[in-house]
């Protein structure tokens, strides 16, 4: 089932003649638990993206369907609640309060929602994020990845539709980076909490199911992921392109190897072109 509808966004920044199309007609659909990376140079449209996805923006054109509802369709305080109980934002800066706890930062969503949630979740939720003992502390008191968990946390205590991460990981060194992918790995496969994580970086993307590839706004590539074989079919056309391995065996693990590489053909044959 589809969790997120997305069709023909269009954005555009600026006016008359100094006109920037951030997007210019994406769609895509994701289903429930999907962990999809957005990848794409700087400047092709991808914060953008997930500020509409996330509701924090709105798109010239095009519709947003997350969980059975046109988010667009929404006024601003509509909106608000939606976005606040529905999906979960996580950002390169980690945007938390730095007057308010770690807890009351996860907390947050229903704080301002003048709710309590239940305190079995948010010990659930210390616990996964993996800081039951720095509850109590400030932003301020909390290294650069705890600070990143503390935003997870925040995001996951709705139970929200989709997690939007933007570049989660661009501002911690490589360890406290792999920590926080492992925690939203976890929270997919835990919760089956769908995810949408922007990244650069190659070696987090292949860690999900999906990546969609955005060139000057637009999707220029949208394909599953499998770590494994994609390592396998890499090392064997590797193997083949070296003489280790037959023909055959790339073009059984790479329908179509034959015909993509006459050369290969030509060596394995012994027929030259
Ligand atoms: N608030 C804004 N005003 C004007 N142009 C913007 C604004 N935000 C983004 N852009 C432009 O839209 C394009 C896409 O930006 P962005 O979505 O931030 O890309 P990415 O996140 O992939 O680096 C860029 O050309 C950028 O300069
Ligand atoms: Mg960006």
């Amino acid at each position: 089932m589809a969790i997120l509808q997305v069709s023909n966004l269009v954005k555009t920044y600026g006016k008359h003649n100094t006109t920037v199309t951030a997007l210019g007609g994406v769609g895509f659909s994701v289903d429930k638990g999907e962990f999809v990376a957005v990848m794409g140079a700087s400047g092709s449209g991808k914060s953008t993206l997930m500020h509409l996805i996330g509701g924090v923006d709105r798109p010239d054109s095009g519709r947003i369907v997350v969980d059975g509802q046109d988010i667009l369709g929404m006024d601003e305080s509509a909106l608000a609640i939606f976005r606040r109980r529905n999906m979960g934002l996580i950002y390169q800066f980690y945007n938390l309060i730095p007057t308010l706890t770690a807890e009351e930062n996860i907390m947050l969503p229903f704080l301002l929602d003048n709710r309590k949630p239940d305190p079995a979740k948010l010990r659930t939720i210390l616990e996964t994020i993996g800081l039951s003992n720095r509850a109590r502390h400030l932003p301020g008191e909390l290294s650069g990845g705890q600070q990143q968990r503390v935003s997870i946390g925040r995001a996951l205590i709705n139970d929200p539709a989709v997690i939007l991460a933007d570049e989660p990981t661009g501002n911690l060194d490589s360890k406290a980076g792999r920590n926080i992918i492992e925690l939203l790995k976890l929270a997919n496969r835990k919760f089956n909490q769908t995810l949408l994580v922007i990244t650069h970086d190659e070696n987090i993307a292949l860690q999900a199911d999906r990546i969609i590839t955005l060139s000057d706004g637009a999707i220029l590539n949208d394909e599953r992921v499998n770590a494994t074989s994609d390592e396998t079919r890499i090392s064997q056309a590797r193997q083949v392109s070296s003489g280790e391995a037959s023909l055959p065996q790339a073009e059984a693990v790479h329908p179509g190897f034959a015909q993509q590489n006459p050369r290969a053909t030509a060596a394995e044959t012994g027929v030259q072109s």
